[in-house]
C-alpha cells in the first residue's frame, strides 16, 4: 500500500482540525507523489475574514493535525508550506525519512474541541502559559467583557457578516447539513429556545427588520455575560506578513489547543475582537507588539462547566 493510500485511510482524523465557522475549507487532493492541500473558495468567508487571516490559520491547524495523525500511525509525513493562489494549493504533504516529532497523538485530536458554555473560574498559571510554545498574551476575561459586547454589536450590525453567519448555523437538528460542517445549536451551547430565538432575529427576511430595531444590540446583550467571571483570555500574537507566516500560525495554535486539552483545558475562540476593527485596534495597542506583529487569535481558556460537544465533520470521500 502506498503512502497516499495509508494517510487516505487516516483522513477521517485529520478533519477534526479546527476552522473558523467549521467551514473545513480543507481539499486534499491525491497526486501520484503528494497530497496538494488546496482550499475551497466556497468555505472561505470574504465578508468575515476578508484578509483570510482565518482561512490560512484553518488550513495551518489542518496541516499539523494532518502530521500528528499521520505520526500516530507511524507513517513519516512532511509539510511544505507553499502557496499557490492560482491553484488555491497551501500546501503539499510529502513522505518523509522520519516520522513527524509531535508529542500529540491521534488521541489528542479526537478529544479537543471547543467549549462555548460557563467555564469555572480561574486563571491560567503562568508556568503552563509559559510551556504552551507560542507568543501568547494574557488578559483577565473582564476586562474583554465591554470590548466583546462591542464587536458582537458591530457583527450582529454588518449584514454581510451576518449572512455568513447565517449560511454556516445549524440551528435545529432538523438542518440538513447539521452532522457536516457548520455550527449547530449544541456545539453554540443554546438552549432550544435561544436557538429559535436567533433563528428568528436573523433569519433573511425578520433581519432586515430587527437590525433597524436594535437587534445587534439585544444579540449582543445575550453574550454579555459570557466574560464576566474571573477567567483567562489568551491572545496569539505574532507576523502575519505572508499567508505562510499565518499558516505556520495555523500550526501553533492548533498546538496549544492541543496541549491545554490535554491539560482538561478547553477553548472559545472570539475572533469578532480581531474582526471589529474598532476593538481589534485597541486590542493591538495594548499588546506592546512588535512593528510587523499583530494579535491573529482570541480564545477564553479554562474548565468548562459541562462537557463540550463534539463537532460536526464530513466524512473524507
Ligand atoms: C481560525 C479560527 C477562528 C475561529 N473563530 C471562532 C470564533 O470567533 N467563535 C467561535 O465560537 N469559534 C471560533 N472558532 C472555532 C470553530 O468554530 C471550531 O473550531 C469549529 O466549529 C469546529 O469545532 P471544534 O473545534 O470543537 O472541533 C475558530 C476556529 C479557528 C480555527
Amino acid at each position: 500500500m502506498s503512502w497516499a493510500s495509508r494517510f487516505r485511510e487516516l483522513e477521517d482524523d485529520c478533519r477534526r482540525a479546527p476552522s473558523a465557522h467549521n467551514t473545513q475549507p480543507w481539499l486534499p487532493q491525491y497526486t501520484s507523489d503528494s497530497i496538494d492541500i488546496h482550499w475551497d473558495p466556497a468555505r472561505a468567508l470574504p465578508d468575515s475574514d476578508p484578509t483570510r487571516r482565518d482561512l490560512f490559520l484553518s488550513l495551518g491547524a489542518f496541516v499539523e493535525t494532518s502530521l500528528i495523525v499521520a505520526a500516530s500511525a507511524g507513517l513519516p509525513v512532511r509539510a511544505e508550506i507553499a502557496v499557490d493562489h492560482a491553484t488555491l494549493r497551501a500546501a503539499r504533504l510529502l513522505p518523509a525519512p522520519e516520522v513527524y516529532d509531535t508529542p500529540f497523538t491521534v488521541e489528542s485530536v479526537r478529544q479537543r474541541r471547543c467549549a462555548r458554555g460557563g467555564y469555572a473560574p480561574g486563571t491560567l498559571d503562568p508556568q503552563t502559559l509559559a510551556g504552551l510554545g507560542a507568543d501568547l498574551r494574557q488578559v483577565p476575561t473582564r476586562e474583554l467583557a465591554g470590548p466583546l459586547a462591542e464587536a458582537d454589536r458591530w457583527m450582529f450590525g454588518t449584514p454581510a457578516v451576518v449572512d455568513e453567519l447565517r449560511a454556516w448555523m445549524r440551528l435545529s437538528p432538523k438542518h440538513p447539513r447539521y452532522h457536516l460542517d457548520g455550527l449547530t445549536d449544541r456545539a453554540m451551547a443554546l438552549s432550544r429556545v435561544e436557538a429559535t430565538g436567533l433563528a428568528a432575529m436573523i433569519g433573511p427576511r425578520a433581519y432586515r427588520l430587527t437590525r433597524r430595531l436594535g437587534g445587534p444590540a439585544l444579540l449582543a446583550a445575550a453574550s454579555k455575560g459570557l466574560l464576566r467571571y474571573d477567567g483567562s483570555v489568551l491572545i496569539l500574537v505574532g507576523s502575519a506578513v505572508t499567508p505562510e507566516a499565518v499558516i505556520a500560525h495555523g500550526r501553533e495554535l492548533v498546538r496549544v489547543w492541543l496541549a491545554l486539552s490535554e491539560r482538561g483545558l478547553h477553548v472559545h475562540p472570539l475572533s469578532q475582537l480581531l474582526d471589529c476593527a474598532a476593538t481589534s485596534a485597541r486590542l493591538a495597542a495594548r499588546l506592546d507588539l512588535a512593528p510587523d506583529e499583530s494579535p491573529l487569535a482570541v480564545f477564553r481558556t479554562g474548565r468548562p462547566l459541562d462537557t463540550p460537544v463534539r463537532s460536526a465533520r464530513i466524512p473524507a470521500a
